[in-house]
C-alpha cells in the first residue's frame, strides 16, 4: 500500500525532492549526552545490535563537533564482497574530516562479508531488514537529521547500495541519496526488472573504472549472477525518475580521464542521475592518492565528489512516497 495514493496531487508535488532548501528533522536521540566510551571525534568504535534474529556489528565514526542538540546528517558505508567494515573506513575515508568533517559514519558489516543480491550471499539474510534496524538503533542512540542519511559503498557494497535505491518499503525510504562506486548491480537483472523503486527523484551517482575486470562496465556474467551494463543502469534510473532525454549531457571531465553522463531531470533537479566513467581504472576506489585498492591513484577522488553531491539532497518534509 503506498501512502501517497492518499495524498492530493498538490502534496505530491511538494513531495519531490527539494535539492538546497532543507527541513531539518530530528531524531529520537536528539539531547541524549554520549556515552563516555563513544566521546565526538574519538577512535571509530565497534557496536552490534540484533537484526533477524541475528547478531549484526558496524563500526561508527562521531565527529569531532558532534552535539547531542544537532541534528546530524549519516553516511552509510558498505564493503566489497569478502572485505569488512574496517578496510571500507580506510578504503572510502569518510572517517577523516579532510574529506567529512562534521558527519556521522557508519560502516556496517556484512554476514560472511557479503550484502544480499549476488548468488554467493548467505542465504536467508535481509539486509534492508539490517540497514532499518540499525538505523532505528542509531537515531534512537544519537542526534540524526532523518532526511539526510546517504548510502554508499564498494563493489558488493555498491551493489547493495543499488538494492536499497530500489527498496521502497524496508531502509531504502529512509536514504536521501545513493552512490555506489564499482557497482556489482545483481539483483537488478540484465534488462532493470529486478529493480522497483518505491519513488521518484531518486539521486543516484555511480563511479565505474572502464577497466574494471571484475565488474565489467559493459556488464555481463559476474562471480555472484548477470551484470547489467552499467550505461543502461544509468538510462534506467533517469528512465524511472522520468528525466527527459534531453536533460541527458555527456562530457569530458579531469583532463579527459572521467566521462561525466548526467541528467537533468527537471526543475532544480540538475544532476539528479550521474555517472563517472573513469578511462583506464581497474575495480578500485577512485582515489587521487594511493589507496588499499590502487597504489597509483587516479584522476578523481570519489570521496570528495560523493559529499559534495550528498550535500544537495534531503528527504522532503513530508513522508509522502511517489508512486513509480
Ligand atoms: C566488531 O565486532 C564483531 C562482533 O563481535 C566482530 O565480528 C568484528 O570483527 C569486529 N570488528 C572490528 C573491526 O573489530
Ligand atoms: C587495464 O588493466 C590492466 C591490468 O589489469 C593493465 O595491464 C592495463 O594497462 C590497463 N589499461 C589501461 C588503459 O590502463
Amino acid at each position: 500500500m503506498h501512502l501517497n495514493a492518499l495524498l492530493p496531487l498538490a502534496a505530491l508535488a511538494a513531495a519531490m525532492p527539494q535539492p538546497n532548501t532543507h527541513q531539518i528533522r530530528s531524531s529520537s536521540g536528539c539531547s541524549k549526552p554520549l556515552s563516555p566510551s563513544t566521546p565526538a571525534g574519538g577512535a571509530t568504535t565497534n557496536h552490534t545490535i540484533t537484526s533477524g534474529g541475528r547478531t549484526r556489528s558496524y563500526l561508527l565514526h562521531i565527529p569531532s563537533d558532534y552535539s547531542p542538540d544537532t541534528p546530524t546528517p549519516l553516511i552509510l558505508s558498505f564493503h566489497g564482497n569478502s572485505r569488512t567494515a574496517s578496510y571500507q573506513e580506510s578504503l572510502s575515508q569518510f572517517s577523516d574530516p579532510h574529506f567529512n568533517p562534521s558527519w556521522l559514519a557508519v560502516y556496517p558489516q556484512g554476514l560472511g562479508n557479503s550484502w544480499q543480491g549476488p548468488s554467493y550471499a548467505t542465504p536467508g539474510v535481509s539486509d534492508t531488514r539490517f540497514i532499518a534496524d540499525l538505523l532505528d538503533h542509531l537515531e534512537a542512540e544519537l542526534c540524526v537529521d532523518t532526511t539526510r542519511v546517504y548510502a554508499t559503498g564498494k563493489s558488493n557494497g555498491g551493489g547493495f547500495t543499488g538494492t536499497l535505491a530500489c527498496d521502497g518499503e524496508v531502509a531504502g525510504p529512509r536514504i536521501a541519496a545513493f552512490a555506489p562506486v564499482s557497482g556489482a548491480f545483481y539483483d537488478f537483472g540484465e534488462d532493470g526488472s529486478g529493480c522497483h523503486p518505491g519513488r521518484k527523484g531518486v539521486p543516484i551517482l555511480e563511479f565505474h573504472g572502464d577497466n574494471d575486470t571484475t565488474i565489467p562496465y559493459t556488464g555481463g556474467q559476474g562471480k555472484g549472477g548477470t551484470l547489467p551494463d552499467i550505461d543502461d543502469w544509468l538510462a534506467w534510473w533517469a528512465k524511472w525518475n522520468e528525466c527527459p532525454a534531453e536533460g541527458k549531457t555527456v562530457t569530458s571531465a579531469y583532463d579527459g580521464g572521467v566521462q561525466l553522463t548526467s541528467w537533468n531531470c527537471g526543475k532544480g533537479e540538475d544532476g539528479l542521475v550521474q555517472g563517472y566513467k573513469v578511462h583506464g581504472l581497474g575495480h578500485d576506489w577512485p582515489s587521487l592518492k594511493p589507496n588499499l585498492d590502487n597504489d597509483g591513484g587516479t584522476v578523481v577522488e570519489a570521496t570528495s565528489v560523493i559529499m559534495e553531491w550528498f550535500k544537495r539532497w534531503s528527504l522532503p518534509e513530508k513522508s509522502g512516497w511517489i508512486d513509480a
